[in-house]
C-alpha cells in the first residue's frame, strides 16, 4: 500500500467534509421535525361564510374546497373568535389560469369591531398561464386601515401542484408567518407599534374571490371564465387558540392565560436560530417588496420598521426591486388592503 502524505490527504479529505454534511444534515433533521399539530374535521371549527353551493365539502370531512364561478367566490369562517392562537390549513391553490384571483386566508374581526378592527393576512394573488402565483401578508391593528404593512414575495415551489401548510402564529408577543416550516415574516409587538398591534378576538377566515381589479399586475389581467370554476382546496385544519367571547371580554380572562402560556410553549411560537437563518434566507430571496422600504408610500418609515441590509440593498431608494422591473410606473390608487401597483407584479423574475 502507497502511504504517502499527499494520498492520505486527499483521501481525509472526502471524509472531513461528508462529516461536515453528516453534522449539517443533523443539525437541520432535528429541526425540521413536524410541528405537532392537532388538526379538527371542518363541521367541528367553521361554518360557511358566503357563497354557500361554491363551499364544497370533502367527503372524509377533513376538508373543503372553496370555488370561483362567474356568479360568486365563497368563503368560511370559524365557529369562534380566538384571543391569540395558531390558524393553520394545507392549502392547494387553483392551476393554470389564475389572473385576477385573490385566495386569502387570514384572522380579522372587522364584523365585530367596524372601526377598530385586527387583521394578519395571507393573499394569494393568481397569475396569468405559465405565470407563478404571488402573495403577500398584511398586518392592521385597531383600525390601522390608513397604514398598510405589507409585503410581497414569490413562492419557492407551485402552490397549485400540490399542498402546502401555511400558518398563523399570533400570541401577545409576535406574529410569525408561516409557509410549512419556514418562518417568513416574523411581526414582534412592541413599543413603537403602539396599539396597532392586534389584540382583540379574531375569527379565522378562507375566502376565494375576483379581485380583477388589483390582484395581477395591478388589475391589467382580469378573472377570464372561461376557465372557470377555479377551486382552492383547504384541509387538515388547525385552530388551537384560547376561545373568547369579545362581548364578554372579562369571563375568560384567566382561562385564556393558561392557555396562551400553552401557545407559546409550542414548537412554533420559537424563532430556533435555523429558523431564523431559514426566514432570512427565504426573505432574501423571494421577498419583492416591503412597505418598510416603499419611500414613496412612506417618506418617513413607519416607527416599528428595522432595516436589515441585506434585504434593503434589493431595494431601490423607492423601495422598487433593483433588478427585474420594468421602468414604467403605473400609479392607481385603490383602496385598503391593496398594494401600490409594483411593476415587479409584472415580471415572472
Ligand atoms: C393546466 O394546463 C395544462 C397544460 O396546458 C393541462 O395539461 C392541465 O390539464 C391544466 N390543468 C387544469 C386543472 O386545467
Ligand atoms: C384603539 O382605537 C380606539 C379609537 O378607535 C382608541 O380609543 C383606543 O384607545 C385604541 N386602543 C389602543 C389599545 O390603542
Amino acid at each position: 500500500m502507497d502511504h504517502h502524505p499527499l494520498r492520505s490527504f486527499q483521501t481525509s479529505l472526502p471524509k472531513t467534509l461528508s462529516l461536515f454534511f453528516f453534522s449539517l444534515f443533523l443539525l437541520f433533521s432535528s429541526t425540521t421535525s413536524a410541528f405537532d399539530l392537532a388538526t379538527i374535521p371542518f363541521n367541528d371549527g367553521y361554518s360557511h361564510l358566503f357563497g354557500d353551493g361554491n363551499v364544497v365539502r370533502s367527503a372524509d370531512g377533513n376538508g373543503v374546497q372553496l370555488l370561483l364561478d362567474r356568479y360568486t367566490g365563497s368563503g368560511f369562517i370559524s365557529s369562534n373568535m380566538y384571543q391569540y392562537g395558531f390558524f393553520s390549513a394545507n392549502i392547494k391553490l387553483p392551476s393554470n389560469n389564475t389572473a385576477g384571483i385573490c385566495v386569502a386566508f387570514y384572522t380579522s374581526n372587522g364584523e365585530v369591531f367596524e372601526k377598530s378592527h385586527d387583521e394578519l393576512d395571507f393573499e394569494f394573488l393568481g397569475n396569468v398561464a405559465g405565470k407563478p402565483w404571488r402573495f403577500q401578508t398584511n398586518l392592521y391593528g385597531n383600525g390601522s386601515t390608513h397604514r398598510g404593512r405589507e409585503e410581497r414575495y414569490r413562492l419557492w415551489f407551485d402552490p397549485s401542484r400540490g399542498y402546502h401548510r401555511y400558518s398563523i402564529l399570533w400570541t401577545q408577543k409576535n406574529v410569525i408567518f408561516y409557509i410549512d416550516e419556514v418562518p417568513i415574516r416574523e411581526v414582534l409587538r412592541s413599543e413603537e407599534m403602539r396599539g396597532e398591534y392586534p389584540s382583540k378576538p379574531m375569527s379565522l377566515y378562507a375566502t376565494i374571490w375576483d379581485a380583477s381589479n388589483w390582484a395581477t399586475s395591478g388589475g391589467r389581467y382580469k378573472v377570464n371564465y372561461k376557465y372557470a370554476p377555479f377551486g382552492a382546496e383547504f384541509k387538515d385544519l388547525v385552530l388551537k387558540g384560547c376561545s373568547t367571547d369579545p362581548f364578554q371580554e372579562f369571563s375568560d380572562i384567566e382561562g385564556c392565560a393558561d392557555q396562551n402560556t400553552h401557545l407559546e410553549a409550542q414548537e412554533y411560537a420559537e424563532v430556533t436560530p435555523i429558523r431564523r437563518m431559514k426566514m432570512r434566507r427565504f426573505r432574501q430571496r423571494f421577498m419583492y417588496y416591503s412597505y418598510c422600504y416603499d419611500t414613496i408610500r412612506y417618506p418617513i418609515p413607519p416607527p416599528e420598521c428595522h432595516f436589515n441590509l441585506a434585504e434593503k440593498q434589493r431595494f431601490k431608494e423607492t423601495g422598487r426591486l433593483k433588478f427585474g422591473g420594468s421602468h414604467r410606473r403605473q400609479s392607481r390608487r385603490r383602496g385598503r388592503n391593496t398594494t401600490p401597483v409594483d411593476e415587479n407584479d409584472q415580471n415572472d423574475m
